[in-house]
């Protein structure tokens, strides 16, 4: 039979690549995101993409990333079904293939209110719930001082120690990539240790803030305060709602509310790590 004439619950789910990077972007397009490529390129190079191609040649009618931190954890992003063909079962096939590779690995994502009823019957189930803020930085209310500097390469091994600490799980592969992927990277350091560390990466018109990994949220908020300083574009960032302190000072700085999200789990209680002192994913989409 040919491909055309192939019912979509058949279509082949095959591996993305780089060179799928236009067609994810139009993919999330088709949906009313962003076309967000660079995001994209880090996804696609530093995770595994799956997607199935649509048979008229119109690219992908879907596409999702895994970002795999080994058999402690892997995150899912971006799942997208082109408008087309929404509601014809395209999404629970594509998560079902996703949970076959995926094995006993725990896994962990961020639901819209679209795609949550999916994800509760796949067996994900609410952690938390995240804010989305976006806005221009006012610098109204001043961050504290704590020795906030651009990161250097022997920050490095220090950054990834702290990561794996707070984090829970390593993610080398993902954050050696971002002294490139991201315009500014910045460390906290008190008495030679470094107590945080976050990077500022383009995003469309905006800067993303994110990871932010702190101490404690005034370390948090110079690592912000020092970010911000350098953008003139609308900041963007990701904060998990129970950090309180940290979200009440960006908005008095400017950032409003713009969406929120739900924190989703599987086959884990809840995410590893230390949520007291991970104050903003790199992204949503790779966790
Ligand atoms: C969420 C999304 C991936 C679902 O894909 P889909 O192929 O349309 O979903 P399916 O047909 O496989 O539906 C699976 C179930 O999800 C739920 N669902 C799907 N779309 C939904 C919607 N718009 N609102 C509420 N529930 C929805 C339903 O329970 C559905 O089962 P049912 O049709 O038997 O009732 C798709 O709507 C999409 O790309 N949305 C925009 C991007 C987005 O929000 N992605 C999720 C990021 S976390």
């Amino acid at each position: 039979m040919p491909l055309s004439h192939t019912p979509l619950d058949r279509l082949p789910i095959r591996r993305l690549t780089a060179d799928d990077l236009q067609a994810c972007a139009d993919l999330s397009e088709d949906r009313g995101w962003l076309r967000e490529e660079h995001k994209w390129g880090l996804l696609l190079a530093a995770g595994t993409g799956y997607g199935i191609d649509d048979p008229s040649g119109q690219g992908l009618i879907t596409a999702c990333v895994v970002m795999s931190y080994g058999p402690g954890l892997g995150a899912i992003g971006m799942v997208l079904v082109a408008e087309r063909h929404a509601r014809q079962g395209v999404g629970r096939r594509l998560m079902r293939h996703v949970l076959d590779e995926s094995g006993d690995t725990p896994l962990s994502l961020y639901a819209t209110s679209n795609g949550q009823p999916l994800y509760e019957q796949l067996g994900f189930v609410e952690t938390g719930r995240s804010e989305m803020l976006r806005g221009h930085f006012t610098g109204t209310e001043p961050a504290p001082e704590r020795g906030v500097r651009p990161a250097t390469a022997e920050d490095l091994q220090h950054v990834l120690r702290l990561d794996r600490e707070i984090f829970g799980v390593d993610r080398t592969h993902l954050l050696t990539r971002l002294p490139a992927f991201a315009d500014h990277l910045r460390v906290a350091e008190q008495d030679d240790e470094i107590t945080g560390f976050a990077a500022l990466w383009p995003n469309m018109d905006t800067h993303v803030i994110g990871p932010l990994i702190a101490r404690d949220p005034a370390t948090a908020q110079a690592l912000v305060g020092s970010l911000a300083a350098a953008s003139d574009r609308p900041l963007r960032t990701d904060v998990d709602n129970r950090h309180t302190a940290l979200l009440t000072w960006l908005k008095a700085n400017g950032l409003e509310q713009i969406a929120t999200t739900s924190i989703m789990v599987r086959s884990v209680p809840e995410l590893p790590g230390d949520w007291t002192r991970r104050f903003a994913p790199l992204t949503v989409a790779a966790g």
